[in-house]
């Protein structure tokens, strides 16, 4: 049977609007392996998933894929969930992430990258992350290259945990510049401090003996994180993060202090 330009325009609307088209746009289930509920959280821990998972709901809220073997996030899939404010991605195998990735994450208030085997961040990767607070990115043995100005445009930020990766040098001019960053830590990196000049030199110096005290990682664990407007909750970071203060963004006046 041969159909009609008008009734082939027709057939396309209504598989559009039934929802047949393949498009992701349209996809309403949950993921394999995973769970789904009505606050829109989207919950696959721990279930070996070797990809990022398909077909998840648009109006995700929560993303949680720790615990997994998952080796890349696709920036496609990742940014159709424009309503993201809160992703766990800890513990996986993620080697590489750029600013494509999270290019359309505008919500996005809390990210965890801990315990991956990320090399390096380049320049503008959580540029496109307006509403980002707390960033967790410890625990990737091979970390050893955060571009100075990686967080420049993060202006929500008030947490950053960048220890126990591979750093030698932290360039932190852009840092110390964030209006609302109120930690940031810092411990069990292989800090080389040959260079007076530098802020966080200046920083390890003051308190230097403090860097190398580990995080107890029950305590790291337990702060819970509500997405807003729960923003208020954010737990205080732990004793051992240094809290920046700066002089208006100077580099010559930094001073840090340790939170008793
Ligand atoms: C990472 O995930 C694996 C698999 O679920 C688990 O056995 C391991 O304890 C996790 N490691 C951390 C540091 O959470
Ligand atoms: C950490 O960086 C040093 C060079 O600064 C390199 O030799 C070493 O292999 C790195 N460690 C890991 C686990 O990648
Ligand atoms: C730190 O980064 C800023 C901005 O990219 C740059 O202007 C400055 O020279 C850098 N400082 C050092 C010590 O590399
Ligand atoms: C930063 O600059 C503003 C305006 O120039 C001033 O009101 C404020 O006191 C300064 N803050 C510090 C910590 O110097």
């Amino acid at each position: 049977m041969r159909l009609l330009p008008e009734s082939l325009r027709l057939l396309f609307f209504f598989l559009f609007v039934m929802g047949v088209a393949p498009a992701p746009a349209l996809t309403a289930g949950c993921p394999y392996r995973c769970v789904c509920d009505e606050q829109l959280v989207v919950q696959c821990a721990g279930q070996d998933l070797t990809r990022f998972p398909n077909d998840l709901p648009l109006a995700t809220r929560q993303l949680i894929i720790s615990n997994n073997l998952i080796g890349d996030l696709p920036a496609l899939q990742l940014n159709y969930l424009s309503d993201l404010v809160y992703l766990d991605c800890s513990n996986n195998s993620l080697t590489e992430i750029s600013e494509s990735t999270f290019g359309n994450l505008r919500k996005l208030a809390y990210l965890d990258l801990s315990f991956n085997t990320l090399l390096q961040i380049e320049d503008r990767t959580f540029g496109p992350l307006a509403s980002l607070v707390m960033l967790r990115l410890t625990d990737n043995p091979s970390l050893g290259e955060i571009h100075p100005d990686a967080f420049s445009e993060n202006l929500a930020l008030q947490v950053l945990d960048v220890s126990r990766n591979n750093l030698t040098s932290l360039n932190i001019s852009s840092l110390i510049a964030l209006p609302a960053l109120r930690s940031l830590g810092l411990s069990g990196n292989p800090w080389r401090c040959d260079c007076d000049t530098e802020d966080l030199c200046l920083w390890v110096q003051i308190e230097g003996y403090k860097f190398q005290a580990s995080v107890n990682e029950e305590d790291a664990a337990s702060q819970d994180f509500s997405p807003p407007p729960e923003l208020a909750y954010l737990q205080s970071p732990e004793s051992e993060e240094l809290v920046a203060s700066s002089n208006n963004g100077s580099d010559s006046a930094v001073s840090a202090t340790v939170k008793a």
